[in-house]
């Protein structure tokens, strides 16, 4: 198979690619590095020169993209501008670039009729009060004076827009919800908790937090988000019943309050960072919102994934705990510093 990954050179991206590549399929790369970086990607170039392919550009231009839908079997479009930080506080450019970008990557598949799977997240269910979030539940987005749910209004939108897609010209879709996932090739210049804390606690430099830092997340490494897209993938493939679904991808067990991963990246690393209380005030726009606890419901994916053809039984499959991602991002984020790679 043929694969276009936009954002390929990300987190989700870069991680899927390898997975791709390593069962024999061909892959090509649309990243404009904004956020991701070469050196995610480089190691694959080199390894797979024939099958992994990169093309140095943006979702938003709609020629590029169009040729390069062309010329695949499925598409992966995870490229956006990502996390609430950056969308809040670049709202008119984030919203716009997101926007053209999903329209342009969902215009040329259905124009070539090629499967398609899109990258959304656990935001969009923006206020709501259920804290076990299930594919079906309803979401709650605050109001636009807010430019904090800027992400989730336009991730929302990109999901109907889908499923429009879906049901009226019976396109092969998928959506991927993410629920926090982290790991090795995950950005430093998008504002996320963990990468940030790790870098201060490498530098010896206050943590900050923002709010009482009793808000909860779940945390899913990314090597097991990549076997569980890699397996729904193949599913989409041999169960034409995949398309036109959402799947939540996080994991339910690696529940933590931030102010305890800050007290867990310090330990784990040996660090004599302080951790420093802020005010959403001091980094967002007035009235920012947060939310207390997000956790996913993974049964329908589980169900789907039938992982356990690979692996042992569900705790198995959903193997890495909180400890494991921070010791893998702060191995990798240690060697990238001794090699001058700066992000
Ligand atoms: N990691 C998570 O937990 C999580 C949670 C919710 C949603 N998501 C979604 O999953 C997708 C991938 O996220 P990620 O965690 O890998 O983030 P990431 O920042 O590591 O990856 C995004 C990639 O898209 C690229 N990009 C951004 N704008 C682009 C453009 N206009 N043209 C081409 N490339 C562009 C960036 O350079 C980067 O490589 C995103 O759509 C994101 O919104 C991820």
């Amino acid at each position: 198979m043929k694969y276009l990954i936009t954002g390929g050179a990300g987190l989700l991206g870069s991680n899927l690619s390898k997975k791709l590549l390593q069962q024999g399929h061909k892959v090509t790369i649309l990243d404009n590095f904004s956020t991701g970086c070469k050196e995610n990607i480089a190691p694959l170039l080199e390894c797979y020169p024939k099958w992994c392919l990169n093309v140095v550009g943006s979702v938003t231009d709609g020629y590029i993209v169009n040729q390069l839908v062309k010329s695949c079997d499925t598409v992966i479009h995870f490229a956006s501008v990502v996390g609430v930080y950056n969308v809040t506080n670049n709202s008119v450019k984030a919203i716009e670039s997101n926007v053209i970008g999903d329209q342009n990557v969902l215009t040329a598949a259905s124009m070539y009729n090629k499967g398609i799977i899109i990258a959304s997240t656990s935001e969009i269910f923006g206020r709501s009060t259920d804290e076990i979030a299930k594919e079906t539940n309803d979401v709650h987005i605050g109001n636009p004076y807010n430019s904090r749910w800027s992400y989730a209004a336009v991730k929302a939108i990109n999901e109907w827009l889908v499923m429009g897609y879906h049901k009226e010209q019976n396109l092969p879709v998928m959506i991927f919800r993410f629920f926090n996932v982290a790991g090795p090739n995950q950005s430093m210049k998008s504002g996320l908790v963990l990468p940030m804390m790790i870098k201060n606690a490498l530098q010896g430099t206050p943590i900050e937090i923002f709010g009482n830092g009793r808000q909860v997340r779940c945390f899913m490494h990314v090597d097991d988000a990549t076997n569980i897209m890699w397996s729904l993938l193949d599913g989409l493939q041999r169960h034409s019943d995949h398309a036109g679904e959402i799947f939540n991808i996080g994991n339910p067990h690696n529940e933590i309050a931030i102010a305890d991963l800050a007290g867990l990246v310090i330990e784990l690393i040996g660090s004599k960072s302080e951790i420093i209380f802020r005010k959403y005030e001091d980094a967002y726009p007035t009235g920012f919102q947060e939310l207390n606890r997000r956790v996913p419901d993974m049964t329908k994916t589980m169900a789907a994934c039938r992982l356990h053809d690979v692996y042992e039984g569900f705790e198995g499959e959903l193997a890495q705990n909180i400890g494991a991602i921070i010791s893998d991002m702060t191995t990798q984020i240690r060697s990238r510093v001794r090699i001058g790679v700066t992000e």
